[in-house]
């Protein structure tokens, strides 16, 4: 590995070093420098007064103990809690996880307390579908739990035979991701679910994708007994790659006693509201999983966000997006394979078969067309998947633009291969050894003069 060189930052000239950040800002690619069709996860555009509510003085100077002077925090927490509760049809929230893996972690940490307070100490297995999120599978074995793979059948649904033969009295909870990360609602769902009740166990849903179904389908009335929403997914905050974001956990009234502590409770006082931290239920409460109550800034985000579109806005927020996924698996299924042809929620998947080159080689060639790659290899079961997701901000424009930009590199795949052995071209870095990069970084000082692409 190359050793970084030391610099001395007070010795650094304020307008020098003002140069440097700002040069390797341009060496970025975020949403507001164009597309970032990023599948799984949601690199949705983050309204500018979100940012700028988030970055009140009177949030950003609150002490987190000044409980009677922080009123309006408590109630913006407080009203976001009943938000989320209404969205996912779920009876009560915790706002403390700071990601959604945190999320998953703390499901699963209630899980754990809830069958041991049934004296059910033999469940220990999380069963997780092989289309799930890697931190689905990560989280269970962190909670200390045997992890069992279910297998998708040829629909990209949840294969009930294998389900069956995977459940038992040693399960503790199903994790389901609905819409799952091949952006496909399981045509079984409300089967699935009764089949892992009729165990025993319990169906946890990794509400990372809700921003394909917010104002059109709720998890509690679907029959779920628990989720985590990706606050930072859904209702804006710039995606935060395990954090900082928001993993709110929503839960269904007989899994409310284990949520963290304190909760924020609402007293009638006078005329008026008075806003508490409550500390009630410490006793039966897994305990606290993150320092007071939260990413603040992401809780208020979210709470901003969704004053700002209302019902009527969310929902059609989700319906754009689902539009703008479908348009485009139609656009590029004029030549890509889609592996599951149906109609999907927000995102879709394509597959290698039928490429003149790799996977790899088309998210290489697609940044020198101006556009960020899509996910890629990802799900591991569909062969060199790409994996696309538009999200409902962008226009027909764009989305026409990336089309005709990924049918070109499909047509040059078969044309002229080697032109993929030199992409990308024009970007900062050029190509690299994906893996010798990964074990081997290098961290080299840029020049100030030195551009994003040359
Ligand atoms: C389906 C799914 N589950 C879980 C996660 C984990 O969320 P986080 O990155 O906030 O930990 C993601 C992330 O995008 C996801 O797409």
């Amino acid at each position: 590995m190359q050793k970084r060189e030391k610099i001395d930052i007070e010795k650094v000239p304020e307008r020098e070093l003002v140069k440097e950040l700002y040069t390797a800002s341009k060496a970025n690619w975020g949403v507001d420098d164009g597309f970032y069709p990023l599948g799984s996860c949601t690199m949705k555009y983050n309204p500018r007064i979100n940012e700028k509510i988030a970055s009140f003085r009177e949030f950003t100077f609150l002490h987190p103990l000044y409980e009677e002077f922080a009123q309006g925090a408590l109630q913006i927490m407080f009203e976001l809690e009943e938000f989320l509760c209404k969205i996912t049809g779920m009876d009560a929230v915790s706002l403390h996880p700071a990601a959604g893996a945190h999320g998953e972690l703390l499901a699963l940490q209630i899980a754990k307390k809830y069958f041991i307070e049934k004296k059910e100490f033999q469940r220990k297995c999380v069963l997780v579908p092989d289309s799930a999120h890697g931190t689905n599978p990560a989280s269970a074995s962190m909670g200390k739990f045997q992890v069992k793979e279910v297998k998708s059948d040829t629909r990209g649904n949840v294969d009930i035979e294998d389900l069956k033969s995977k459940l038992g009295d040693d399960t503790v909870a199903f994790m389901v991701t609905y819409p799952n990360t091949l952006g496909l609602a399981d045509e079984n769902i409300e089967k699935v679910i009764e089949l892992v009740h009729s165990a025993g166990a319990l169906v946890y849903l990794d509400g990372a994708n809700l921003n394909a179904i917010v104002g059109l389908v709720r998890p509690g009335d679907l029959g779920f007994d628990f989720v985590h929403l990706n606050l930072h997914k859904t209702f804006s905050t710039p995606h935060g790659g395990g954090g900082p974001g928001g993993g709110a956990v929503a839960v269904k009234k007989f899994l409310e006693k284990y949520l963290p502590y304190p909760r924020i409770e609402r007293k009638h006082n006078e005329n008026s509201f008075l806003y508490r931290l409550d500390f009630s239920n410490a006793e039966s409460s897994v305990g606290k999983i993150e320092s007071f109550y939260g990413n603040f800034p992401a809780i208020l985000r979210a709470w901003a966000y969704i004053k700002l579109l209302g019902d009527e806005g969310l929902r059609k927020t989700s319906q754009i997006a689902v539009l703008n996924a479908n348009y485009l698996a139609k656009r590029l299924s004029e030549k890509y394979h889609i592996p599951y042809k149906r109609k999907c929620k927000h995102e879709f998947v394509l597959s290698e078969v039928g490429l003149g080159v790799k996977t790899e080689d088309i998210a290489k060639a697609i940044q020198d067309e101006g556009f960020h790659p899509p996910t890629i290899y990802f799900p591991i079961i569909v062969r060199g998947a790409i994996m696309i997701e538009p999200t409902e901000t962008e226009t027909k424009e764009t989305l026409d633009r990336f089309a005709s930009a990924m049918l070109k590199l499909f047509d040059l795949s078969h044309q002229n291969p080697e032109y993929f052995e030199r992409v990308p071209q024009k970007q900062f870095v050029k190509r690299v050894d994906i893996v010798k990069a990964n074990r081997e970084p290098i961290y080299r000082k840029m020049k100030s003069n030195q551009k994003k692409a040359d």
